[in-house]
Order: C-alpha cells, then structure tokens, then sequence
C-alpha cells in the first residue's frame, strides 16, 4: 500500500487489509514515495478514524517505497496517480511494472480513480477515505486467499 507521506491514506490501508487477511499467509505492508515523515506514526487523524472502525494503526512507523518492495511484494497498490508514476520510476522491468496498481480499480477496473488526500481537509475525508480503502480491501482479500 503505497501513498506520498505513508502516514495518512496507506496506513489505513495497511490496517484494514491486515484486518481481513490471515497474517500467517498474507505479508501486507505500506510506504511512501516521499521520505518526509520516515519514522513517523501514522496521522492522529488516520488512528482515530481506523479506531472507531475496531482497527488499531498504531503499531505503524513511515518508511520510503524502495526497489526492494518490487522484490518482497506481489501487489502493490498506489492511491493516486502520482505515487503510481513514482512507483513506476523505480520499476526495473515489466515484471516489476505489473505488479502495480491504482487501488481503486480493484473497485471499477480502469475507473483510475484516486483516493483524495486528506491531509489537509477535515475528519470527513478520512472517513470517507476509510470507506473507499474499505470497499477495496474486501475485493483484494477475497482475490488473494481464494
Ligand atoms: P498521505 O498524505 O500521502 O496519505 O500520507 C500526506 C501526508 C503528508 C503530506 C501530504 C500528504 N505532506 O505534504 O507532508
């Protein structure tokens, strides 16, 4: 799950597909394509928003997508157009390049939605964020344990 800060949008993301997934089997993790906030916990924002939906984020530390990610994961979902650009700047090739995907077309495939960032708006859109990454991640559960 890759976003720009890796504290907002992909932290969410990280916690609900953990929270359907079998940690045993499915290896999720999430990044940024900025280093800003490396280290960082996720956006206060971000853990409340997951909290009131039963998930807990606060395990979660920022860190920058790197080449290596290409090599660890199968899937990798950017929110919006430009963290895939970024992701794909680090691809070395094709096999690398298939591997990502704008998350919301799990929703409508080649809708290439973006999941808004919320980091400078208000509480409404990490909900509304919540719902989208939400509705995602039950598609993406469901391909990847059946
Ligand atoms: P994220 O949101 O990419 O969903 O983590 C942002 C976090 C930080 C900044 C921008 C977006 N920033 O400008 O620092």
């Amino acid at each position: 799950m890759v976003c720009l800060g890796n504290i907002c949008r992909s932290p969410l993301a990280e916690g609900i597909l953990k929270s359907k997934v079998n940690s045993e089997l499915v290896t999720v993790d999430s990044a940024g394509t900025s280093g800003w906030h490396i280290g960082n916990l996720p956006d206060p924002r971000s853990v409340e928003v997951a909290k009131l939906h039963g998930i807990d984020i606060t395990d979660q530390k920022a860190r920058a997508f790197t080449q290596e990610d290409f090599d660890r994961f199968d899937f990798i979902y950017a929110m919006d157009h430009s963290n895939y650009l970024n992701i794909l700047k680090l691809a070395r090739n094709k096999h690398d390049r298939t591997k990502v995907k704008m998350i919301l077309n799990e929703l409508e495939a080649g809708s290439d939605e973006e999941v808004p960032d919320p980091y400078y708006g208000g509480e409404q859109g990490f909900e509304n964020v919540f719902q989208m990454l939400d509705a995602s991640c039950a598609i993406i559960a469901k391909k990847i344990t059946n």
